[in-house]
């Protein structure tokens, strides 16, 4: 293409709008606040955690389509009120569409980009819903309008495109041929540039046109995804749209590409630090999107640099010779990395080169989004300042036409020149002649070559139409049932109808009484469909999978309307009844998430009654709730792929309890994991949501090659797919040492110098008890040996600065479930004590279920502080069950940072004696609070008493002689003693209150339970907190009154001798 010279100059930024969306029913359930305000053009966004934090934007547009919007009796979301601040699909196509198709007009490439998180709105604005038609159905409407008002001055040709890139393949949405494995191919041409080799291209006549050839372009899409087991929100769609403009009077011919991208969903894949995978990330997919953004940061930068140097060179043309400057004049080049992906390579002419681009941002305004919305608006900030030098194209076909019309215009000259002169012989007229037939036969066969599209496009077309036609009809006379995918967009695609009598249902579709559903663990027969005196059952095959509204079913079952299936692993479908029953309903309620959230619900996972709906749901629990639905079916999933590929592992979603790390044992947030479980072996590995989510798309690779492998029939048995090396096979992992659960080792006894020996229930992730594990902890001498009754503390302050030894010792684990499971394990208890950076642990056991650990350690804190002191009282050594698998390296201790005595005593509490208090944590459970009161109260007793005992003995001096004295000193070691043993005793009995609230606390009723189980639940309940008040009530009761005799007691005495 030949770009005119009057154009060669023109420079134009990227135009970028933003549009902020209506709040899903996720965010709405989550009572989400709207962090996003819109004025004019510019938008800001604010941190919901720093009202302070606010960055604002300007753009070319933005959009407000968050509120104030009605439906109306059509189906279009307008404006509530007349000239509302509202921007409906209307008003972004008036100020977008528009742009492009003035620009296509006149010559000029154009492309749209929306880019976005996923379900933030890109395809609504792109696509549109239903008949709030997008941007693309629009703009080909408006497209057609135009070449139909300008018939006169210029003919049109229109060709259409439809592809999709999905893991770096390119596939055409419209080809008639089977797909091939590896995607088409992108080549490049000096002239053409990037281009797709092979990609159909369909001459369009009309808008109806155009949309079919969408329709048919998301059909091939869905099935694609469901039958590849692939998420659509990863993959670009792009439609391009080639215009040609003949203007025959001034022989001009003007062609423009148009290419609208329907991007994948920005989300960054978050993987932290510690939970970096050893396998790289999700391969290709996120290629072409990370590969955009380093073009998009690269060519802005350069748009940039070049805008700097020419003012800076203005006033310093010292800084001509500068790198900068070299950059900027093109003397240096600066690679942009196009090549590095397929979406670049085919946007190259969009990003920096020759077409006028538009990017619209699409974004949620809610503040569970703020960290994705503003990556996105960061994003479209610096696309605004990319600039293109987009040109008029004049199109080689036409330019060949007229040359060879000039050819022929010249030889009939010569030709009527040779009559006139009559000199030549008939060879050379004869040669002439030949020449000019042959010229004209080129320019009609150039000519015909459309009109021969079009013909086979208007058959195709036809063909489509009926095919339409006839799916309409089927519509209103069976029932059938529809797929529902998580990409809303390609939701309601496939109809399957079910006529009357026996159908079987599965992969095979050779017999004419079979429905043909390809996915993910369908198996040849999977079940049978029958329809009958108008009722339809399904009869679910032996060994397959078959959930109806939420629930596995294996016996036949009557299907109403809106009846929801899964079938296989995660092939969902809504079934729709016969026209009588449906009512004008409206199923789009019944979207992926519904169908995720009643299987999850059947599992005893879901929102509690009151909370749905309301705003008071947990936006924790409502994360992680929603995070189960979501790797739920990608669990399921991933189970059917290791079958089919002979992996031996299985999969299970678990919620982890992050409360078990917390020293102050409170019940915190929850979280995600995936336990992979070798079923062989019985090895087992939990992965984070990250590294399952990574690795579920590697296993797709594995998958997908080894289908592709099966299906160019190779007979070879261990295909190379799944008999891949172990350190690339995502199944697999080296073993690691697991965390079974936490034990929680109160220290409050340290503070008074009390020694304490427990038995503590270690328990799992879902509450399960993994162990029994005894401990002790026995304040000491700084030599080891263990203190006396004397030494006990009445007021634990007395401690402060002073030095505090003490001894940890684990005695033995009993009744490991873990060695239970499989004898061939061991474990290791893991723990850490106040500032310690290092966890320590013991050394390992193996092969035992009632290991003797016999493992003590020597701690001291040479000047206790008030934040030690604090700790100690209200704060627990958590104690970590470790599981070993053989092959796993045990768990050591890094003592480099761990100071320690030439005794190997450990040293904590390393601040000075002058340290001030910090402030106890204000987290403390009621009933813990209300001992507090009470040891507080008992305090100030304790004072009196001693204030009482000092003017007692200052009365006894002073009546009788040195001797008597004696027997006065007598009295106060006795009565601290009997004070320090009843306060030992409620020790004791609050160690077993305590152990009572936790299992108040961990009480939950069976996930399974009926109406009769949760029943006595609660009355279990009740009798659990009757005893937990009773003996809370008697322990302090009993503390009361040993102090009233102690004070009792000591007045007695006085009184004696006064
Ligand atoms: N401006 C809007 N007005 C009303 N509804 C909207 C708007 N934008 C998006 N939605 C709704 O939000 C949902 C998700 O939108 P959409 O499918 O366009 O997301 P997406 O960005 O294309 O996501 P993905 O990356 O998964 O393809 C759809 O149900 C859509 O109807
Ligand atoms: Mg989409």
């Amino acid at each position: 293409m030949r770009a005119k010279a009057s154009d060669m100059h023109s420079k134009d930024c990227v135009k970028v709008a933003v549009r902020v969306r209506p709040f899903n029913k996720r965010e709405r359930d989550a009572g989400s606040r709207c962090v996003v305000s819109l004025v004019s053009s510019s938008i800001t966004i604010q941190d919901p955690r720093d009202s302070q934090n606010r960055r604002s934007f300007c753009f070319d547009y933005a959009y407000w389509s968050h509120s104030g919007f009605t439906r109306n009796h059509s189906g279009l979301y307008v404006p509530e009120e007349l000239g509302g601040r509202y921007a409906d699909q209307d008003c972004v196509f008036q100020d977008l569409g528009e742009g492009i198709l003035e620009n296509a007009l006149q010559g000029y490439n154009a492309t749209l980009l929306a880019y976005g998180q996923t379900g933030s709105g890109k395809s609504y604005s792109m696509v549109g819903y239903g008949p709030n038609k997008g941007l693309v159905p629009k703009l080909c409407e408006r497209l057609f309008q135009a070449i139909r008002g300008n018939e006169e001055n210029r003919q049109c040709q229109v060709f259409f495109s439809m592809l999709e890139i999905y893991n770096e393949q390119v596939v055409d949405l419209l080809s008639r041929a089977s797909r091939t494995p590896a995607g088409l191919r992108v080549r490049e041409e000096q002239q053409r540039g990037f281009y797709v080799e092979g990609l159909r291209t369909v001459p369009c006549e009309s808008a109806p046109q155009v949309e079919q050839l969408m329709e048919q372009g998301t059909r091939t899409r869905t099935t694609a995804a469901t039958h590849m087991n692939a998420n659509s929100s990863r993959s670009h769609m792009l439609i391009i749209l080639q215009l040609k403009q003949i203007f025959s009077k001034e022989s001009i011919t003007k062609q423009s590409n148009i290419n609208l991208v329907d991007l994948a969903g920005s989300e960054r894949q978050r993987s932290s630090g510690s939970e970096a995978d050893r396998l790289k990330e999700g391969t290709a997919i996120n290629l072409s999107l990370t590969t955009l953004g380093n073009v998009i940061r690269l060519v802005c930068c350069l748009s940039f640099l070049s805008l700097c140097f020419i003012s800076v060179f203005r006033f310093s043309p010292l800084l001509s010779s500068s790198a900068l400057a070299d950059v900027a004049v093109g003397k240096k080049v600066v690679h942009i990395p196009y090549r590095d992906s397929v979406l670049t390579k085919l946007l190259q002419s969009a990003l920096g080169g020759n077409s006028r681009t538009v990017m619209i941002a699409t974004l949620s305004p809610a503040d569970i989004c703020y960290e994705e919305s503003l990556s996105t608006l960061r994003y479209a900030e610096r696309a605004k300042r990319i600039q293109n030098r987009a040109v008029v194209n004049e199109s080689p076909t036409e330019r060949l036409v007229k040359e060879l019309k000039a050819e022929n215009a010249r030889l009939l000259q010569r030709l009527s020149r040779l009559g006139q002169e009559g000199r030549r012989t008939n060879e050379e007229t004869k040669e002439l002649r030949q020449l000019l037939a042959h010229n004209e036969l080129q320019i009609r066969a150039i000519q015909t070559l459309w009109e021969q599209h079009l013909q086979e496009a208007l058959k195709d077309w036809e063909q489509q139409y009926a095919n339409i036609t006839q799916e309409r009809r089927m519509m209103q006379m069976h029932p059938y049932i529809l797929n529902i995918n998580e990409d809303a967009q390609l939701s309601g695609v496939v109809k399957l109808f079910i006529q009357e009598g026996e159908w079987d249902m599965g992969l095979i579709d050779s017999s004419p009484r079979s429905i043909s559903i390809k996915g993910l663990g369908i198996q040849d027969r999977h079940a049978v469909f029958r329809n009958e005196q108008r009722r339809v059952t399904l009869t679910p095959l032996p060994g397959s999978k078959v959930i109806v509204n939420g629930n596995a079913v294996s016996q036949t079952t009557e299907l109403q309307h809106l009846d929801r299936l899964i079938l296989g692993s995660n092939c969902t479908y809504l079934f729709i009844g016969y026209p009588s029953e449906r009512g004008g309903d409206d199923w789009t309620r019944y979207d992926y998430d519904y169908f995720q959230s009643e299987v999850a619900a059947a599992e005893g996972i879901h929102l509690g009654e009151s909370s749905a709906g309301s705003n008071q749901t947990d936006p924790s629990l409502l994360a992680v709730f929603y995070n189960y639905i979501k790797l739920m079916p990608m669990v399921a999933e991933a189970n059917q792929m290791s079958q089919e590929l002979n992996k031996g592992v299985e999969f299970k979603l678990e919620i982890k309890n992050l409360a078990l790390s917390d020293s102050k044992g409170h019940d915190l947030e929850k979280d995600i994991v995936v336990r992979v479980t070798s079923k062989g072996s019985k090895q087992v590995w939990m992965w984070s949501k990250a590294k399952f989510v990574n690795r579920k798309f590697l296993m797709e690779d594995v998958y997908q090659q080894h289908q592709a492998e099966q299906s160019a029939d190779n007979t070879v048995q261990g295909l190379s797919a799944v008999a891949l090396p172990r350190d690339k096979d995502p199944f697999w992992d080296p073993v690691e040492p697991l965390l079974l659960g936490t034990a929680h080792l109160w220290l409050q006894s340290l503070a008074f110098r009390i020694p304490l020996e427990e038995q503590l229930e270690v328990l799992g992730s879902e509450g399960t008890e993994e162990a029994i594990l005894q401990a002790q902890l026995i304040p000491c001498t700084s030599s080891g040996l263990p203190l006396g009754e004397d030494d006990i503390l009445i007021d634990p302050s007395e401690i402060l600065g002073r030095r505090l030894d003490f001894q940890l010792v684990l005695d033995q684990c009993c009744g490991l479930r873990w060695i239970r499971e499989a004898r061939n394990r061991g474990v290791q208890i893991g723990f850490r004590l106040f500032d310690c950076s290092q966890p320590l642990y013991t050394p390992a056991v193996w092969h035992n279920v009632n290991p003797l650990l016999d493992h003590r350690v020597h701690f001291a804190s040479l000047h206790t502080s008030q934040r030690l002191l604090d700790y100690l009282q209200s704060s627990a050594v958590v104690l970590e069950l470790w599981g070993l698998q053989e092959g796993c390296a045990h768990l050591t201790s890094s003592l480099e940072a761990v100071r320690m005595t030439a005794e190997g005593i450990v040293i904590i509490d390393e601040s000075g004696p002058a340290e001030t208090a910090t402030v106890v944590s204000g987290e403390f459970s009621g009933s813990v609070r209300a001992l507090q009161q009470d040891v507080e109260e008992l305090k100030s007793v304790n004072a009196s008493l001693r204030k009482e005992n000092h003017s007692l003995r200052e009365q006894l001096n002073s009546a009788r002689n040195g001797g008597e004295g004696v027997r006065g000193r007598s009295v106060r070691p006795s009565c601290d003693a009997e004070f320090a043993r009843s306060l030992k005793v409620f020790y004791h009995s609050m160690t077993s209150v305590r152990g009572q609230l936790q299992r108040l606390r961990r009480h939950r009723p069976s996930e399974e339970s009926d109406l009769l189980g949760l029943r006595l639940f609660v009355d279990e309940q009740s009798r659990l907190l009757r005893d937990f008040s009773e003996q809370l009530e008697q322990s302090v009761s009993a503390l009361k009154q040993d102090v009233a005799a102690i004070v009792r007691r000591k007045r007695e005495r006085s009184g004696t001798w006064s």
